[in-house]
């Protein structure tokens, strides 16, 4: 049979690596849940200018990466490449324009048309949060703190946290114009995208990442200073919170994200494991705005990538959740043996016990071999002589001891043994 791998940059995953995502899943609902934010989950496709708008035109990902088509309609979708401004625009749909704070959090698969490598994929998976109605800096740095308090609860407690600050579009203009002035001296030795960055959007060069442009960025000067004295002020109340929180950061002004809709407090956190260049997580505040709205509506939030949250555990050799133990298994020989089984099953799984047993006519060794290979605790074992004395054979597993016991007490048996 022909061998059908997934697409580049997509991958199918299995029980032993599905169980670490459902602990990445369920331990992100307790400590988010803690926080007082509850999930909402949007659909996988929106219309294309739902990301247009909110993430900004000249982004990378909006220019280069978004899975587009069209739907019977003619209406253009894409497939969701982030979760935020799909979960502004079910937001819109709430009380959440009156001011009225809301804490959603998310997980789920995002599409992005990248050249997949490690960490890089296509399809991808996010676990996210958005704090979406209100803006102060205690709001930002309680984020930024959950975020630590996750990855520290997924084992990951030594990632670093880069944060900065983007001001808002008053800082932005004396801002730029210091960029602008310096960066137009060093134009020729610059890549074609930078060039074009600085005709269309100047704060996308630093976001550039090839080494050329790199060393120039890194002699750039210090933007930040001419911020008005409130935006730097909102930042140094961020840094006090985190502080005061014990989360580890530190600043870097050239930090700017790759997506438009970021104001104020910007952040991004990296783990040795998978280097400086892969994120495992990024976020900050936001200003995007809804269908039908003059005032743009204000947010804070990150995203986590699974996959690299998961290269890390791994690069920290932290082990993987255990595996759920097959409690019993029910070896049957002969048809009404095998039914009798079926009726057991039925009620220790509905008690909670992990069955596995014989639905097929397969000799006893067979069977024998199967409970082996389950790694039950204990073996129940009936035939036609055993149907007739109304009785089964219970085996250890562990050490080969076996017992005759009732039927009609079989149950309560298995279900105090194991
Ligand atoms: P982002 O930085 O584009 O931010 O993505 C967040 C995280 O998703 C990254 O740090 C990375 O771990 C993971 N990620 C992104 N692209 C890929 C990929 N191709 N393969 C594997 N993992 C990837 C956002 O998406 C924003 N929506 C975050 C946010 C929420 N900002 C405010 N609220």
């Amino acid at each position: 049979m022909a061998a059908f791998t997934p697409p580049p940059g997509t991958a199918d995953i299995f029980e032993n690596e599905a169980r670490s995502w459902r602990f990445l899943e369920s331990t992100a609902s307790k400590v988010f849940s803690s926080y007082g934010y509850g999930e909402l989950r949007t659909p996988i496709f929106e219309y294309t200018e739902v990301f247009q708008r909110g993430l900004g035109g000249e982004t990378e990902v909006v220019q280069k990466e978004m899975y587009t088509f069209n739907d019977r309609g003619g209406r253009s979708l894409t497939l969701r490449p982030e979760g935020t401004a799909g979960v502004m625009r079910a937001l819109s749909n709430t009380d959440v324009a009156n001011g009225t704070e809301q804490r959603v959090f998310y997980y789920g698969p995002m599409f992005r048309g990248e050249r997949p490598s490690a960490g890089r994929r296509r399809q991808f998976h996010q676990i996210g949060v958005e704090n979406v109605g209100r803006c102060a800096p205690l709001i930002d740095a309680e984020c930024i703190a959950m975020l630590h308090n996750y990855l520290c609860a997924i084992g990951i407690k030594d990632a670093v946290f880069t944060i900065n600050t983007r001001g808002v579009a008053e800082d932005r203009i004396p801002a730029e114009k210091m960029l602008r002035e310096y960066f137009a001296g060093h134009l020729d030795k610059m890549c074609p995208d930078c060039r074009t960055r600085f005709e269309r959007n100047i704060w996308r060069i630093l976001d550039c990442k090839q080494s050329e442009c790199g060393r120039i960025i890194a002699e750039a000067p210090d933007y930040v200073e001419c911020f008005t004295d409130a935006s730097k002020a909102y930042f140094a109340e961020v840094k006090a919170a985190l502080d005061l929180l014990k989360v580890p950061y530190q600043v870097n002004s050239r930090l700017v994200r790759g997506l438009d809709y970021y104001v104020h407090t910007v952040f991004e956190v990296t783990h040795s494991g998978l280097g400086e260049q892969i994120a495992i997580a990024g976020g900050g505040r936001y200003e995007l705005f809804l269908p039908g709205e003059k005032r743009p509506l204000p947010g804070v939030g990150f995203a986590t990538g699974c996959e690299r949250l998961l290269l890390v555990r791994e690069a920290l050799q932290l082990p993987p959740p255990e595996s759920p133990q097959t409690a019993v298994y029910l070896i049957g020989l002969g048809a009404a043996a095998r039914l009798a089984n079926m009726g057991l099953a039925a009620q220790l799984r509905n008690h909670g016990v992990r069955v596995e047993m014989e639905l097929e006519e397969r000799s006893f060794k067979a069977q024998m071999r199967s409970a082996n290979r389950s790694q039950a605790k204990f073996a129940v074992l009936r035939g036609e002589n055993e149907l007739a004395s109304h009785i089964a054979t219970v085996k250890n597993m562990a050490d080969g001891s076996q017992v005759e016991v009732n039927e009609n007490e079989l149950f309560d048996y298995i279900v105090k043994s194991i």
